[in-house]
């Protein structure tokens, strides 16, 4: 499946209708190729707070070259930039936000990434709060206004919780999030594994097990490849009649599958079952699967209701209970939610759909202060993903959903799949109860 806009607007005809008549020019984003170091250039540190000493530090850990702008003078170009905004504890000292920035948005390559990273403003009061909250205005306007492909987010870290910000800084700073912008990611203290404890960055999933729901296809086969790529053995599940596309893709990716329906009244006990039985347990739970049954409310059929959040809810909120239940969540596990634009912004036609989704982000908002040993819970939501779901859309529609985003374009699953592969990586303990957005910056729901 491909986005024949984009092809069209690298084409001589496309380029020069694209610039007379000021349409949509979708810029092809880089995304990560496996091996490859995290980040293709330079990244420029500034800012004055709780990271800046240690920032240098844990960049080097992760292969990453880091420079002052002072350091590396005029001519200099930049593949990402940094900012300790952590110190900053009044308005007037959000002038040093444009100090930094101004001069050096200029000077970036192409798909620049920009972190902001600051302190949770309901951790601090008075003036210190009200400029800590200021900087979520400020990175989601850059976010729409970087363009070239970049991304800008803004990274809460907790007091005490310095040194977990490594995994975040891999995901954020690298092509892994092409499609993620505007985002506001929480780092807390949750007490597990610490980041610079992780032995392989290359490989950090090593002797994990992962559970991904619906991997036969579409988002779910992503989401298996890349945590298989990352070293986890992947645990599919998916429909019987899915079983053709499960049972190939599981070999081919040295994994292991089950095929039941996750509706199913037994589907939690036999899912936990297994995974106990043939892998001693689990470290990563996907719920994935998910169905539409699109309908206005005025013409909403009883099943088409049901259907969709039995799947898309009911099943992860029983089979995440199970789980836990029969302690078959390994310590430093994660359980991953995936939600969707529509759960935020809501859609015409889709009350059941956003009612499912933004259930899966109360599940995430109900367990995150409830697990204990490290165990997490997060979600992404997706915005337009170009897959067979996505495919059914009307046309209009469809070149419509994919051009209402600071990318003008629309994400691939492997973009879902990374952001995934973020929280469940050992270095994420401290990610905790986020729901970060895979949609370009899209300006539904923003
Ligand atoms: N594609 C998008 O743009 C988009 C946007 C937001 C959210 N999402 C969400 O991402 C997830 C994956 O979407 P996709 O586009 O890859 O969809 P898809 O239809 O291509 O794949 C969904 C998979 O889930 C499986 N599945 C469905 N019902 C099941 C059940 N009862 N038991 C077991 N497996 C079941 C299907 O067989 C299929 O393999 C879904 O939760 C979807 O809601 C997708």
């Amino acid at each position: 499946m491909s986005d024949r806009y984009q092809g069209f607007t690298a084409s001589p005809i496309g380029k020069l209708l694209v610039k007379n008549l000021g349409l949509p020019n979708p810029m092809k984003l880089e995304r990560y190729v496996e091996g490859a170091p995290l980040v293709d250039g330079t990244v420029a540190v500034g800012g004055r707070g709780r990271l800046a000493e240690s920032l240098p530090g844990l960049l080097d850990l992760l292969g990453i070259a880091s420079t002052t702008a002072a350091e590396a003078g005029d001519g200099a170009t930049y593949k990402g930039l940094v900012f300790d905004a952590t110190g900053l504890t009044s308005s007037s000292d959000l002038h040093a936000l444009r100090d930094f920035f101004t001069p050096l948005l200029r000077r970036l390559g192409k798909c620049p990434r920009v972190v902001v990273l600051g302190t949770p403003p309901e951790q601090v009061s008075g003036a210190e709060r009200v400029a800590q909250r200021a900087l979520e205005g400020f990175t989601r306007s850059l976010g729409k206004e970087i363009g070239r492909g970049g991304t800008v987010q803004l990274v809460y870290v907790a007091e005490g919780a310095e040194a977990a910000v490594t995994s975040t800084l891999a995901f954020l700073l690298s092509p892994k999030s092409a499609y993620v912008s505007g985002q506001v990611v929480r780092i807390g203290t949750t007490g597990g594994t610490l980041a610079a404890e992780v032995p392989d960055w290359q490989r950090p999933l090593d002797g994990k097990v992962a559970l991904v729901t619906g991997a036969s296809r579409g988002i779910g086969e992503q989401i298996a490849r890349v945590l298989h790529r990352d070293g986890a053995s992947v645990v599919g599940v998916d429909v019987p009649q899915a079983a053709d596309g499960l049972v190939k893709l599981m070999n081919e990716l040295d994994g292991d599958w089950l095929t039941l329906d996750i509706t199913a009244k037994d589907a939690p006990q036999r899912i936990a079952h297994h995974l106990q039985e043939k892998h001693g347990g689990v470290d990563i739970v996907v719920h994935n699967a998910g169905i539409t049954r699109d309908k206005k409310l005025a013409n909403m059929k009883e099943d088409g209701w049901d259907s969709v959040i039995a799947v898309n809810l009911t099943a992860p909120e029983r089979i995440t209970r199970e789980l836990l239940d029969q302690g078959v969540i390994n310590d430093n596990g994660s359980i991953i939610g995936v939600a969707s634009i529509a759960g935020i912004a809501g859609n015409v036609g889709q009350a059941n759909y956003a009612a499912s989704k933004a259930g899966v982000i109360g599940l995430v908002d109900s367990l995150a202060d409830e697990l204990k040993n490290g165990i997490t819970i997060n979600a992404v939501a997706p915005g337009f993903i170009i897959t067979q779901m996505t495919a059914a859309v009307p046309f209009a529609t469809r070149e419509v959903g994919q051009r209402l985003n600071a990318m003008a374009q629309g994400g691939l699953p492997v973009d879902v799949a990374e952001a995934i592969a973020w929280y469940a990586s050992p270095g994420s303990t401290a990610v905790n109860g986020n729901v970060v957005r895979v949609c370009g910056q899209m300006m539904l729901g923003a």
